[in-house]
């Protein structure tokens, strides 16, 4: 039997009187791309924050590669190799591609002992590069601010930026909204070259021809509990807005 990546165990995580998430169990395992479904206010963005060490969950653990995690900042996350991209895209608009792979682990030269430090931006730049081309995502210029970009290649850069730091789990959520439709399917054929690459993906959206197009298996959350979990290719579309809205259940089947 293969062993989960990441194994989520009854996790219930609270906003004051409302329960976001509500005893929630889920098993991600190596190679695969799983989506987690859910309209708004399901509770998916902060389930998934939960195991990126955004919030501390209430009750329940996470186990990450065989081990209980405990991630009390973002960071910790990130350094056992769980990068995720947010809703709204934590990279630094006034930076450049390559500032914004190294975001918050620049390389930095030691002069003088240490007493003057300066970023090593021509390593940062040569490496920025490479991990670009080993997704083939191309790039008029590398010191272009983050801000010109489009939205796509805004995408490519933290996908590159998971890449490039060995991610272990990446997790995006709501990676095409606000994207054009060419731009879209740049991100899909990334999601897949990851898993290529061995890098499990969790890809929270409501575009359910994503889920199909990209995802081997899915969850669907509805008001912070799992209503089901299912193969992709033993489910369609319809039955799915089913589970979303409500209509159909899985733990209400006795
Ligand atoms: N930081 C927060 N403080 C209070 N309530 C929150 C917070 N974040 C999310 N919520 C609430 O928790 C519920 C789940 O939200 P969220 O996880 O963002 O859902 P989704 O990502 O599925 O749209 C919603 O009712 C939302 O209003
Ligand atoms: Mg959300």
């Amino acid at each position: 039997m293969t062993e989960p990546v990441l194994s989520i165990r009854k996790l219930t995580k609270r906003f004051g009187g409302l329960v976001a998430v509500n005893d929630v169990s889920w098993d991600v395992y190596p190679g695969e791309v799983v989506a987690l479904l859910g309209d708004n206010g399901a509770g998916k963005s902060t389930l998934i924050k939960c195991v990126s060490g955004v919030y501390q969950p209430d009750e329940g653990e996470i186990c990450f590669e065989g081990r209980l995690s405990h991630f009390a900042r973002p960071m910790d996350a990130r350094r056992q190799g769980i990068e995720t991209i947010y809703q709204d895209l934590a990279l630094a608009n006034n930076l450049d591609v390559s500032a914004n792979i190294f975001l918050g682990r620049e390389v930095k030269k030691r002069y003088f002992a240490g007493l003057i430090r300066t970023l090593d931006e021509q390593m940062m730049l040569r490496e920025s590069r490479a991990a670009l081309e080993s997704l083939a995502i191309q790039f008029p210029s590398l010191t272009q601010p983050i801000e010109s970009l489009s939205g796509g290649q805004r995408q490519a850069v933290a996908i590159a930026r998971a890449v490039y730091w060995d991610a272990r789990l990446m997790i995006m959520d709501e990676p095409t909204n606000n994207l054009g439709v060419p731009e879209q399917h740049k991100v899909l054929e990334l999601i897949r070259k990851l898993r290529d690459q061995g890098v499990p993906v969790i890809l929270i959206t409501h575009t359910l021809p994503d889920v199909f197009a990209v995802s081997d298996r899915l969850m669907v959350m509805r008001r912070g509990r799992k209503v089901t979990e299912k193969r992709t290719a033993e489910t369609h579309t319809q039955e799915l807005v089913q589970y979303m809205v409500g209509a159909l259940d899985d733990t209400h089947v006795q």
